[in-house]
């Protein structure tokens, strides 16, 4: 059966050309970066040339680059890493209820060490009010913690609005965005009133999963913790993921040397479901903001009368993957997180469905999966007796 992959928010599947640069760094390029021969200076060559290309697509220095296992770990290692350093100037931290768990639960965690977190509400796409957050910003208030495109709506926070209101309210205050839905798909240039921390995460870029990065502006200072051999500038030890890292700077050069035809083609994709869906399907609620609002390649829609799970169940016989927006366990489905923020009600959230697109979905795909839409959502919502 042919298989339509509409899960890219999820994962991506590696270009071609990241999956070679990681086969040569298993099979020729094996060396250590820190050994000091030949093999392990043409290592040390590749990881500066990856670090070079990432930096080049945030406007960034290399130096401001440090790899990480991932964005789970990059989120971590920005807020962990300020909390640590610079909780003699305050304890205080900004977010929202919208987060990814890799922030949210970290959040929580600090709390248990005597941080105090302050989440900011956001309005029914998830984007943060604005008025509140700078309220908020106090004395002692050390980050604020955002997603730049939400992972489940695909709102964009405005993210230069929100460094220049926090630093006018206090410029001491660090500024984190978890650019992981972000990077690639919108512009980002750590300009002068944007974010000084950035996440990143190569698997949603089609680079390799296991492989992220922080972009840290320098002069700050962030206390490892993860102590050893001292690579990454001190601030990770253990000996780096080389295929890993050459996939990472494969997939940003791919993806940003046709970074606005990839972004025009999944934009106009999404826009061409949305339409879809709205003209053939009633009883729905789209979460997702219309236009250049949202990133390109999120598409959330609310099927009332039909859970979501088993919509993607009946999707998957016909050969494509989509996801759920909501959080499920085995035995109940239960509305929580960004469903429960941005006001669904329980059977909005019940029946959230994340449709996330990548530049090699075709028009053709995106046809078939209205149809199927079509098609399913009428048959389930037939036998529920809606
Ligand atoms: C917004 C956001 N933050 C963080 C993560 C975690 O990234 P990783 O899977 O690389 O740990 C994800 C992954 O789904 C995400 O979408």
């Amino acid at each position: 059966m042919r298989e339509i992959y509409f899960d890219n928010a999820a994962t991506t599947r590696p270009f071609e050309q990241v999956v070679q640069a990681m086969v040569r760094c298993l099979t020729e390029e094996y060396g250590n970066p820190s050994s000091l021969h030949r093999k392990g200076i043409q290592a040390e060559n590749i990881l500066k040339e990856s670090r070079k290309t990432v930096a080049e697509a945030l406007k960034a220095d290399p130096s401001e680059i440090l790899f990480t296992s991932g964005g789970t770990e990059a989120n971590n290692t920005a807020i962990r890493g300020i909390a640590r350093s610079y909780s003699n100037r305050g304890r205080h931290i900004i977010s929202t209820r919208a987060e990814h768990p890799s922030v949210q639960m970290t959040l929580e965690d600090l709390k248990k060490d005597g941080f105090e977190v302050s989440y900011i509400d956001v309005d029914c796409y998830g984007v943060v009010d604005l008025d509140k957050l700078a309220q908020a910003v106090q004395k002692d208030t050390i980050l604020v913690t955002l997603m730049a495109v939400n992972n489940e709506t695909g709102c964009i926070q405005p993210l230069e609005l929100i460094g220049k209101l926090v630093r006018e309210k206090n410029p001491l205050t660090f500024f984190h965005a978890d650019c992981i839905q972000a990077f690639m798909k919108i512009p980002l240039d750590v300009g002068k009133t944007g974010p000084q921390l950035i996440s990143i995460s190569a698997h949603k870029f089609h680079g390799p999963k296991g492989i992220g990065a922080l972009y840290c502006k320098k002069g700050i200072n962030l206390r490892p913790w993860q102590t050893g051999g001292g690579q990454e500038m001190g601030l990770r030890s253990g000996t780096e993921n080389l295929p890993g890292i050459a996939g990472m700077g494969k997939a940003v050069e791919v993806f940003s040397s046709h970074f606005s035809e990839y972004t025009a083609k999944m934009a106009e994709l999404k826009q061409r479901i949305r339409e879809g869906i709205e003209k053939s399907i009633d009883d729905i609620r789209i979460n997702t903001p219309e236009g250049d609002s949202g990133a390109p390649h999120i598409l959330s829609v609310s099927f009332r009368g039909v859970k979501g799970e088993v919509l993607l169940h009946a999707l998957e016989k016909h050969g494509i993957y989509i996801s759920t927006g909501s959080a499920c366990s085995s035995k109940q489905i239960k509305a929580a997180g960004v469903p429960e923020v941005i006001g669904l009600s329980k059977e909005e959230a019940e029946g959230t469905v994340r449709i996330s697109l990548c530049p090699f979905n075709s028009i053709d795909e995106a046809d078939i999966l209205v149809d199927a839409l079509v098609t399913e959502v009428g048959f389930l919502r037939r036998i529920s007796g809606r």
